[in-house]
């Protein structure tokens, strides 16, 4: 803690301010020095706890006398701001994984767990390699391109709609309502509440016709293979398979935009970290590509602060003491950048082999998409720099905007520069 003693604190950086939102870590800095758990008015003028060090917030992360769900936030006590996912207001969408308790929580990612399997996701590698070589085909002979709009922002949503199973010619539906909620995804608006509504209309139904045609065993999509999953002769309702497909659309799909677009600007401002990704990959060494994805979500992940906490009882997180119904944000994108855990932690370094990072979470709810997330930025990442190899970014890092949401951190553009396929770099 702070010592009385030496030189006055310099004064506490504004939080949540546009420039903030541009470099958020120098005020990150600050707080794990001088202010490690930190009581704050959000945004949205909800009060909140920000933990920011590595140990306090993976100890927080984990700790069950934190709940997920919002009923233990007294909204009386603590303002009168909104929580949860924008838009969304139907009791039957909340019940997903990031906003439940055990034993809920570990009977329903039990069972999802079955369909969304590590082999499930190897499997469609090729279909992920296909998508992301389609996306670059539309604008490689171009010379330029907004990376964000036309690589990172379709092919999440693209990969998930085909795991998911749904039908090729009603992807681009999804596409424009989740554009809808990456655009407005700060607070409810009119056209957030439609989008949800919408998707939540289509994947009910969707469900609903997959379940009257699913027969035997078989080769099959996810939304089948949720339907399909039992634990102790159990399975999921359509609500919960409803819930449960739309959580993996809202959890895997911003998060991975973000992934290919911080992690390629990343890789563009560190020019020889960059090189040395491009010369591993031209000798067919895929090594530093998996660490280097991992280091680019320690450096600068997409998920900023974990989604919401609120104390079940008084505790004590980092010497301060939290009372019942505070809700507590673990701040991700502070604590991977503590100095006391990562050496020299503000340097991108793809190698970086002690990188036990929080980027993806920690605890009972540590991402369930984290190997799809991996297959889908590795596969981003290094396809771009091997078709684009002279890649070159086409605006002033000063002018490009990032999204201001509170749980995201993301670029709204990437605007980009290269020599055109099929013309001789020179
Ligand atoms: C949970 C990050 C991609 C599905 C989480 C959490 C984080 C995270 C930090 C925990 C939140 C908390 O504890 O409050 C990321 C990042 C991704 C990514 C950085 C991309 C780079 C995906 C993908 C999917 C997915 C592609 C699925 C298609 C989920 C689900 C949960 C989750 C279902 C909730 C798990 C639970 O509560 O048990 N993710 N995620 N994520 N993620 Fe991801």
């Amino acid at each position: 803690m702070h010592d009385k003693n030496a030189s006055p604190v310099p004064p506490a950086p504004p939080l949540f301010t546009w420039e903030f939102a541009a470099d958020p870590y120098p005020a990150y800095a600050w707080l794990r020095e001088h202010a490690p758990v930190h009581r704050t008015a959000l945004p949205s003028g909800v009060e909140a706890w920000l933990v920011t060090r590595y140990a306090d917030a993976r100890q927080a992360l984990a700790d069950q006398r934190l709940s997920k769900n919002p009923v233990h936030h007294s909204e009386s006590a603590h303002g009168k701001g909104k929580v949860g996912i924008p838009g969304e207001r139907s009791a039957n969408l909340m019940t997903h994984l990031l906003n439940i308790d055990p034993p809920d929580h570990t009977r329903l990612r039990r069972l999802v767990s079955k369909a969304f399997t590590p082999r499930r996701v190897a499997e469609f590698a090729p279909r992920v390699q296909e998508l992301t070589d389609q996306l670059i085909d539309g604008f490689a002979g171009r010379g330029e391109a907004d990376l964000i709009h036309e690589f990172a922002f379709p092919l999440p949503i693209y990969a998930i709609c085909d795991m998911l199973g749904v039908p090729r010619e009603d992807q681009d539906d999804f596409r424009d309502w989740a554009g809808m909620m990456i655009r407005h995804g700060g607070g409810p608006r009119g056209g957030v509440a439609r989008s949800v509504k919408r998707m939540r209309g289509y994947l009910t139904e969707l469900i609903h016709r997959k379940r009257e045609a699913l027969q035997g065993e078989g080769d099959e999509d996810l939304i089948s293979g949720l339907i399909r999953a039992s634990d102790h002769g159990e399975h999921l309702t359509e609500d919960e398979a409803a819930a449960m497909a739309f959580i993996l659309l809202f959890a895997g799909f911003e998060t991975t935009v973000n992934l290919i677009g911080n992690g390629t600007y990343a890789l563009l401002r560190n020019p020889e970290q960059r090189e040395r990704l491009q010369r591993a990959l031209a000798e067919g060494d895929e090594g530093l590509l998996a660490t280097g994805v991992e280091e680019l979500l320690r450096y600068d992940g997409p998920v900023e602060l974990a989604t919401w906490r609120f104390a079940t009882r008084d505790l004590t997180i980092g010497g301060q003491r939290i009372a019942e119904g505070d809700p507590v944000l673990v701040v991700l994108a502070a604590a991977d950048r503590d100095p006391e855990r990562f050496a020299g932690p503000d340097a991108l370094d793809l190698s970086r082999r002690d990188n036990q990072h929080l980027g993806y979470g920690h605890g009972i709810h540590y991402c369930l998409g984290a190997p799809l997330a991996r297959l889908e930025g590795q596969t981003a990442l290094a396809t771009l720099l091997r078709r684009l190899p002279d890649l070159r970014l086409a605006a002033d890092p000063e002018d490009l905007r990032w999204r201001g949401g509170l749980i995201m951190r993301g670029l709204r553009t990437l605007p980009v520069a290269f020599t055109p396929e099929g013309i001789p770099d020179t």
